[in-house]
């Protein structure tokens, strides 16, 4: 078994010569052939679960969890640890790049054998506890024999943090950091260590919107595909007979302000915080707007299994709004809808509501800018803003691509695809532009903020890119979603007439980087594709404006209650704060903190969180971004 301080010494080791000697991959230029390698390659053939702390299941592709550690090189070493997770989205993600990638550029179809085992491993992630049902989890699940419940979890997760001295050699670490020198990371590593243990019930999630509407998306373009790969459809078609149980629930557990259901209207402090505005402006307008969440659950039944002693609960009893998950379920309603996946009646008068509001809702959060100056609580569980761009784009791409189908749908339909015209158009693209880099003789590229939160040891800021290969791939995804269209006689990309000669020139720019570096070695593959909610102190729900306090068995807290450790309270707005009392509310402390009114960023002082990465995932991104970019015609 791999010792945490083998780990350790592994990881020292690697930097040392990375640093030092500049290791490249000698290089071919880049092909979609290589990627397609190194993405197969990470790819799981057999299940493996004989180490605790490293089972992998079957069919799934890579991905890790790390600590966002940043700081001088002894902290920001640490983020090189990672813990193998087995979860459904980045393998959902990485199929839908690999089969977009042949439908939308000139990538080869996938290997039938492999697809076929992404979709046995994906349709493992129906939540159990809706046997039927086509909602999806992000954990694989274990069932509790006590409580009778299935239990979704990151079981390696887990297991290392019950892992005792025995097990997993916690003396060793702290032995041979404070051997080096190293006292402050070993502080980090048990701080973290502890948090996370404290932390673990957040763990316990019921099924969500996000994976489900992936998973609806990937079945949209499975049954396009269905001549070349008849055995993964008809797999995935089987699993997914219910697809009425996925408007149901959107219906059922979308967010509504202005209702008078508790059920409805009550939401996590942290999202009615940002989205204000936006909430006020429907209150104005009397418009009962209703926007997707991310938990397919409601106060009521969090409630319920929480006093039961049933696990499967929301992280802080609530549901909130993640323009992340929100733009992956429109893009998800878009495709089967598109795909004839789903009737006309499925998407009924209330699933229009959905859909408007909250494609309204994306488009506020962008061009209002809370998207940039909120970003740890717009982009609930999601810190990487490029993934949310053009997780969203895919909507407006899929429209402006159909535009011959588009007056057989409803008026809002045309509707959305105005509002994500002009939000990626007239808001997005500056953006971008603006935000581009300039490497001479390279091209462009895009950071986020993995690896740009460093010191060198004379203490300078070291900026390390590691999200730069990730974060350039979805900028050029983003403006081609923004500004191509698919012909589906051709089966080629074409420019929107209307495109200026600037971005064409970036994202050539953008692929010619990417080109050059993606596969050198020069830098990390490292994206932040999930995240928890919280990041830091600045970022916990508690300490935002609530007007619903309550401890879990229905009991009033007070809003000045000392809170310890392992209280189970809940926190929430529920229906339409006074804008003049919510400014006051603001200025008042909340359990003796107060309004955390800024962000400091996701490497700011004393933000320290888990994200998940997944190499397999950036190169399933940079394929799609060079695929598509070589069949524009
Ligand atoms: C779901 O798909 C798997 C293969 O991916 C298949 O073995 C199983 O029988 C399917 N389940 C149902 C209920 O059809
Ligand atoms: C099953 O649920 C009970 C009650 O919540 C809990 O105490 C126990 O640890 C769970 N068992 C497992 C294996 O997780
Ligand atoms: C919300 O949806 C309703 C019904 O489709 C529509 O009348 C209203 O204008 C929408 N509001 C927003 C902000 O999208
Ligand atoms: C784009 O420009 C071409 C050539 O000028 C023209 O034929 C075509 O109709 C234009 N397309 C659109 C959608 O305006
Ligand atoms: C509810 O829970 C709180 C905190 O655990 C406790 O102080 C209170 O007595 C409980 N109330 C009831 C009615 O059980
Ligand atoms: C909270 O703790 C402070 C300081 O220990 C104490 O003065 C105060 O009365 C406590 N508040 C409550 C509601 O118990």
């Amino acid at each position: 078994m791999a010792t945490a301080s083998t780990v350790v010494f592994k990881l020292l080791a690697v930097c040392h010569i990375l640093m030092l000697l500049h290791v490249e991959v000698n290089g071919d230029l880049i092909t979609v052939n290589a990627l397609n390698r190194r993405i197969a390659r990470q790819q799981v053939l057999h299940d493996e679960d004989s180490i605790p702390g490293q089972a992998r299941q079957k069919g799934l592709y890579h991905s890790e969890i790390r600590l966002n550690f940043h700081g001088p090189t002894e902290t920001s070493l640490l983020r090189d640890i990672g813990l193998y997770d087995n979860n459904a989205f980045a393998t959902l993600w990485i199929v839908t790049c690999l089969l977009e990638s042949h439908t939308y550029g000139t990538a080869p179809a996938p290997d039938p054998a492999r697809l076929q085992l992404a979709v046995d491993a994906i349709n493992t992630f129906h939540s159990r506890n809706l046997p039927g049902d086509a909602a999806m989890d992000f954990w694989p699940q274990v069932y509790n024999k006590t409580t009778g419940v299935w239990e979704q979890s990151p079981e390696n997760l887990l297991q290392v943090l019950h892992l005792g001295e025995n097990d997993f050699p916690w003396n060793t670490i702290k032995k041979v950091l404070l051997d080096l020198g190293l006292e402050k990371l070993w502080k980090d590593v048990e701080t973290m260590h502890e948090l996370i243990k404290d932390t673990e019930h957040a763990y316990r999630i019921p099924p969500d919107f996000d994976d489900s509407f992936l998973n609806l998306g990937l079945g949209a373009q499975l049954l396009q595909l269905k001549d070349s790969f008849p055995l993964a459809y008809q797999s995935w078609a089987s699993n997914n007979t219910d697809l009425q149980s996925l408007q149901n629930h959107l219906k059922s557990y979308a967010y509504r302000p202005l209702s008078k259901d508790n059920n409805a209207n009550t939401i996590d402090p942290r999202t009615y915080y940002y989205m204000r505005p936006f909430i006020e402006k429907a209150v104005k307008e009397g418009d009962e707007v209703a926007l997707v969440t991310t938990w397919i659950q409601n106060l009521a039944e969090t409630r319920e299994m929480s006093l039961a002693g049933k696990g499967v609960v929301m992280p802080f009893y609530l549901n909130n709004v993640d323009v992340t998950v929100a733009a992956n379920t429109l893009a998800g309603i878009t495709e089967a809808l598109l795909a004839g996946l789903v009737k006309p009646t499925w998407f009924d008068r209330e699933l229009q509501r959905i859909y408007l509001n909250t494609t309204a809702m994306i488009s506020w959060a962008v061009t209002s800018e809370a998207i940039f100056t909120r970003p740890d609580l717009v982009m609930t569980y999601y810190p990487s803003l490029y993934n949310f761009l053009w997780y969203s784009s895919r909507t407006l791409f899929l429209l402006q691509s159909n535009q011959d189908k588009i007056q057989d749908y409803p008026d809002c339909v045309k509707d959305v695809q105005q509002l994500l015209t002009t939000t990626f158009r007239d808001h997005v693209t500056p953006w971008l532009v603006n935000s581009a880099q300039t490497e001479i003789g390279s091209g462009r590229f895009f950071d986020d903020f993995l690896g740009d939160g460093d010191k060198d040891i004379l203490g300078r800021p070291k900026i390390h890119g590691e999200d730069r290969i990730f974060s350039t791939a979805q900028a050029v995804n983003t403006l081609l979603a923004t500004w191509t269209t698919f012909d589906k006689t051709s089966k080629k990309l074409m420019w929107i007439n209307e495109t200026r000669a600037d971005v064409k020139t970036l994202v050539s720019q953008a692929v010619s980087w990417l080109e050059k570096y993606t596969l050198s070695g020069r830098f990390k593959t490292y994206n932040a594709f999930f995240s928890g909610s919280t990041k830091s102190v600045s970022s916990l729900p508690f300490l935002y404006p609530a007007n619903f306090l309550q401890y879990v068995n229905g009991s009033t807290l007070s809003p000045t209650a000392n809170l310890t450790r392992g209280t189970s309270f809940i926190a929430g707005v529920t229906g339409v704060i006074d804008p003049d009392e919510y400014r006051k509310m603001v200025d008042q402390p909340h359990f003796g903190y107060a309004t955390p009114t800024k962000f400091d960023g996701f490497n700011g002082p004393e933000t320290v969180f888990p994200f998940w990465s997944s190499e397999p995932y950036t190169y399933a991104t940079v394929m799609l971004a060079l695929a598509q970019y070589d069949n524009i015609v």
